[in-house]
């Protein structure tokens, strides 16, 4: 173990591990203003923001010596026996000196940028700058051009920090940006014809300290300060990259990445970014129905209060027979659980099935590791897990419906939640027998039009409970946003139908899984931020 002295308080580093000044500081508590440098990228040192004194203490003395000039923190190890000093005024001096260099160059967009209220040149000149301003004001001139389809650059208000060069080199590995000039005319570009257009773009906005880079798709949407931030998962595909939800009254206005080492560290893919558009869709279903025998033989639609749903569908699946559920892939573990006990609770012999897993073309790998499944929904582990220890075999979409031809049931309940189309007419058909077919989703579909219970259901923002991962990882998550008026989100749903008391908790309920299936035990003490390694009980 190494001992670092930062501003005179003894921090320990593990022999394992190697952290700059800017990480030692902040383990002793302290922040070092920095712009280029950034955890999941090469070091250039080139913004000087970051600028310490250091030194070193001599073992045999105790004595301290300290470098005449001040020394770049992020490219500095802290190693044992270095000395920081991050709060002295040589230090404060060099930060507002350095703030105050940028803001010669820089635009006061404040009023009409997308980053006022998260800029790193904003923050840190109240925090570090001048007192005073001592240059003549610099008019907006709002160079913009687009970089690709998700980018757009503001010229002025870039402070070279290369940060998105560096992503597109070592990251993506498409290099499509560039520092074009030299010097004060330097500005980042990309090569003419050669557009950013890679499926990892939108991370450069994240990365830009200052508002140069916007997302297309959010600018001008919302002032960042109207919004909540909402942790949580994203379903766009087996993955399951942690996120944050951005939202404003219900309504999603953007959704970035979270960092977590264990899953997708710093970054996130465009398809996760922007696949979160249907959440608003106008198509969206919102009314539960059910068909009524209005005459005999001849079945009509008829609007069903949630208040009576629960009696109605229960009363239904009593009468049916023999039942089966199809548990979708993009239920929560805790939602796949409850409906199976639930069919479970009325026919101990209830054929439980995964809903179909949708895969697009082939995984998409990353340089640095990191991966677009090609399987298109967060939580077939999940799912398959439940089916596998409270159905026992483990039966499969295709498994299913080929069985609904040699086995008639009398009461079959579908969860869809798919974003897009899902099933075909011709599937669709081989349910024709059910007495009883309850199906549950968010958009119309053939099956849709053929259940005798149809209930709008939620979007994975509105849910709260678990995913787990391609690589067993489970990740527990809350709701964001409410969903629509008329559809009730499946857990409270199912939570209803099981008569259990109170409100639906996905944190308490995982609890209860943890202790009764095995699998989930990891879960058991609770989920932290970056999720639980399901693999960790069990034996190699
Ligand atoms: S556009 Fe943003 S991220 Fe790229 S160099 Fe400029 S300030 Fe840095
Ligand atoms: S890789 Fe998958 S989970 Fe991650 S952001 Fe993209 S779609 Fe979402
Ligand atoms: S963060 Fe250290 S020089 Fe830029």
């Amino acid at each position: 173990m190494s001992i670092v002295i930062v501003n005179g308080q003894e921090i320990e580093v593990g022999d394992d591990e190697q952290l700059n000044g800017i990480e030692i500081a902040e383990r002793a508590g302290l922040e070092v203003p920095h712009y280029c440098w950034h955890p999941g990228m090469s070091v250039v040192a080139s913004c000087r923001m970051c600028l310490v004194e250091t030194g070193r203490k001599n073992p045999e003395t105790g004595e301290i010596q300290m470098m005449p000039k001040l020394s770049p923190a992020c490219q500095t190890p802290a190693t044992d026996g270095s000395v920081f000093v991050t709060n002295s005024e040589k230090v404060k001096q060099a930060r507002a000196m350095v703030e105050e260099d940028l803001l010669i160059r820089h635009p006061i967009d404040c009023p009409i940028c997308d980053k006022a209220g998260e800029c790193r040149l904003q923050d840190y000149h109240f925090e570090h700058g001048q007192g005073e301003r001592r240059a003549d004001l610099k008019p907006f001139t709002s160079r913009r051009r687009p970089l690709g389809e998700t980018v757009t650059l503001f010229v002025d208000r870039c402070v070279m920090c290369t940060r998105c060069v560096r992503f597109c080199r070592e990251i993506s590995g498409t290099s499509e940006l560039m520092v074009a000039n030299r010097g004060a005319h330097e500005e980042i570009d990309v090569f003419p014809g050669f557009p950013l257009n890679n499926k990892m773009s939108g991370n450069v906005v994240d990365l830009c300290p200052v508002g140069a880079l916007g997302d297309k798709d959010f600018l001008y949407s919302q002032r960042v300060w109207f919004m909540q931030t909402h942790d949580h998962v994203c379903d766009g595909c087996s993955t399951g990259c942690s996120i944050h939800v951005d939202e404003n009254q219900d309504h999603v206005y953007r959704i970035r990445p979270r960092e977590n080492p264990e899953v997708n560290e710093w970054w996130m893919c465009d398809d996760g970014r922007y696949g979160w558009k249907h959440v608003h869709s106008p198509e969206r279903l919102t009314e539960p129905m059910r068909q009524i025998a209005a005459e005999p033989g001849k079945l009509q639609p008829a609007r069903l209060e949630w208040s009576q749903a629960p009696d109605a569908i229960d009363g239904a699946l009593r009468k049916a027979g023999r039942l089966a559920a199809v548990l979708s892939p993009h239920l929560t573990v805790e939602e796949a659980y409850l409906l199976a006990k639930y069919v479970r609770s009325i026919d101990p012999q209830a054929v439980l099935a995964v809903g179909p897993v949708v895969q697009v073309g082939e995984p998409e790998k990353y340089p640095n590791g990191f991966t677009i499944q090609a399987e298109k929904c967060p939580n077939r582990r999940g799912v398959e897990t439940i089916v596998n220890r409270l159905g026992g075999e483990l039966l499969g979409w295709d498994d299913f419906v080929a069985r609904l031809e040699k086995e008639t049931f009398g009461g079959v309940w579908v969860s869809g939640g798919y974003p897009s189309a899902w099933i075909d007419e011709a599937t669709a058909a081989k349910f024709a027998n059910v007495k009883t077919l309850i199906v549950q989703d968010m958009f119309r579909s053939p099956l849709w039009e053929k259940a005798h219970f149809q209930l709008p259901g939620a979007a994975s923002v509105e849910r709260e409970g678990s995913y787990v991962n391609h690589h067993q990882r489970l990740q527990s998550f809350g709701w964001a946003i409410r969903p629509p008026a008329g559809v009730m989100v499946e857990g409270r749903l199912y939570w209803r139908l099981l008569q259990r008391p109170g409100m639906y908790n996905g944190a308490q309920l995982m609890g209860e899984i943890a202790r009764e299936i095995v699998d989930f035990a990891a879960a058991a003490p609770g989920v932290p931020p970056n999720g639980v390694d399901l693999r960790v009980n069990q034996l190699a």
